[in-house]
């Protein structure tokens, strides 16, 4: 069986590689010409952990391969993963003009049988679209089957996701097509969850919603513990433990952001909307969560008072620890917010630096990237953690103490033990405890 990955973003990447260490043959395809050179190389343009690893491997065995050939890429497969972007417009739906362009593309190169797999997180229903504009576009009489495999992958783990996943969601309508999505993934029968198609589409966006009204609930009340004695961490552990509601998705900190969250609770509250169904809960859920950076910022103002020309440390750039994406990240537009204050801003991650210069330019007055964290504390007012790397968590703070002005830390993260960082003198603000 050969297998086509349409998009070489997070999840084609991954899906690709991925797919190949299954032992399928496959073809990764993007429009982009330069991205697929680097990544022939085996060099992938995003960081993640073990992807160039699995990449470099499977090139080598000859049953990887990217092209930015779409039209011969397709001709020559049996299955179709679309993994092509879906980004947001402007009023929150997701903008689908690339499925729409591949689904043509599909259409004019449907020589033989083909299941098309749509992998992007996409609203329910778009495969019935898809559908329709492959058979309105084809040339041929050749017949094709729609497929819905969502991808649950996280950013930072998305390979260790990828490659041995809690559940696969097959949805589809024929039996043909069950029968070879059920063969790619033969090694997981026992994850197998089959549905239809609109199912299957729903369990993504439903899945990541619910988690991020959790983060958010969270939040909320994080924002009571810090108007009482009460303690968030205790509050969620003592929640977690409830297996009706578990311990994941319960720390509070400065919200959910990346390529998902903020994307799909829109995109399923507007879809609802469409549908006419009542979406106020989602959408109170994602006012909760833009509403993280205020919350920050007052406590920021509370220990500093005024922010203008006071010099602060970011630590952390990136949306979570562990990848240099930074879309929809907190720091964004925590950064704005204190730029408008006329602060002085040194920022330092690990890997997303890069990334955020893109947005930020460097500034010699007003904002400068620093080669370390101890380089971006030294002379600040105070030190802002704003994603919870690992290298923070064993930061030598009485250096840290040494290098700063005023020893201030407003943790958005709770990295740090109270008692520990005041012990060492810090005045130490964290989220929803004393
Ligand atoms: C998410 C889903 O987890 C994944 O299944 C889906 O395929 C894509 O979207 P990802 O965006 O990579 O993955 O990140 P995730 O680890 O889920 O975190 C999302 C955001 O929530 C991050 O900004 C993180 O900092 C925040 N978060 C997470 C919290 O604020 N609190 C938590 O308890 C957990």
């Amino acid at each position: 069986m050969k297998i086509a990955v349409i998009g070489t973003g997070y999840v084609g990447l991954v899906t690709a590689a991925g797919l190949a260490e299954f032992g399928h043959q496959v073809i990764g395809t993007d429009k982009i010409v330069d991205k697929i050179e680097k990544i022939s190389e085996g060099i992938a343009p995003i960081y993640e952990p073990g992807l160039d690893k699995l990449l470099k491997k499977n090139l080598g065995k000859g049953n990887l391969r990217f092209t930015p050939a779409l039209d011969t890429t397709i001709q020559s497969c049996d299955v179709i993963f679309v993994c092509v972007g879906t980004p947001q417009d402007e009023e929150g739906r997701a903008d689908m003009s690339q499925i729409e362009e591949v689904s043509r593309r599909i259409a004019e190169n449907l020589d033989s049988y083909k299941v098309v797999v749509e992998k992007s997180t996409v609203p329910v229903q778009t495969s019935m679209w898809i559908k329709r504009i492959i058979s309105r576009y084809k040339k041929s009489e050749a017949s094709f089957d729609m497929a819905s495999n969502p991808e649950f992958l996280r950013e930072g783990s998305a390979v260790a996701d990828f490659l041995s996943p809690d559940r696969i969601i097959i949805g589809v309508e024929t039996e043909r097509a069950r029968e070879l999505l059920v063969k790619i993934y033969e090694k997981f029968r026992d994850r197998l969850i089959i549905t239809n198609i609109d199912t299957a589409e729903l369990i993504k966006h439903a899945s990541n919603s619910f988690l991020a009204m959790k983060i958010s609930y969270v939040n909320l009340i994080a924002n009571i513990c810090e108007k009482t004695d009460a303690d968030v961490d205790q509050v969620s552990a003592g929640m977690g433990l409830d297996p009706r509601i578990g311990s994941q998705f319960l720390r509070a900190g400065l919200g959910y952001g990346g390529s998902c969250f903020p994307k799909d609770i829109k995109a399923l509250a507007k879809i609802g909307e469409d549908l006419g169904v009542d979406m106020s809960l989602l959408k109170e859920a994602d006012r909760i969560n833009v509403g993280r950076m205020r919350v920050f910022i007052d406590k920021i103002k509370r220990a500093l008072w005024i922010l203008k020309d006071k010099k602060i440390a970011l630590l952390g750039l990136a949306f979570k620890p562990e990848t240099d994406d930074i879309r929809e990240a907190a720091s964004i537009r925590i950064i704005r917010e204190l730029l408008r204050e006329g602060s002085t801003l040194r920022l330092y991650d690990p890997q997303a630096m890069n990334n955020m210069k893109e947005i930020f330019g460097p500034d010699p007055d007003r904002l400068e990237y620093c080669a370390s964290a101890y380089e971006a504390v030294r002379g600040v007012n105070a030190l802002l953690l704003i994603t919870e790397w690992e290298e923070f968590r064993t930061l030598d703070l009485k250096k840290v103490k040494g290098l700063m002005a005023n020893p201030i830390i407003v943790d958005g993260r709770n990295i740090f033990k109270p008692e520990e960082v005041r012990g060492l003198g810090f005045e130490y603000y964290s989220v929803g405890r004393k």
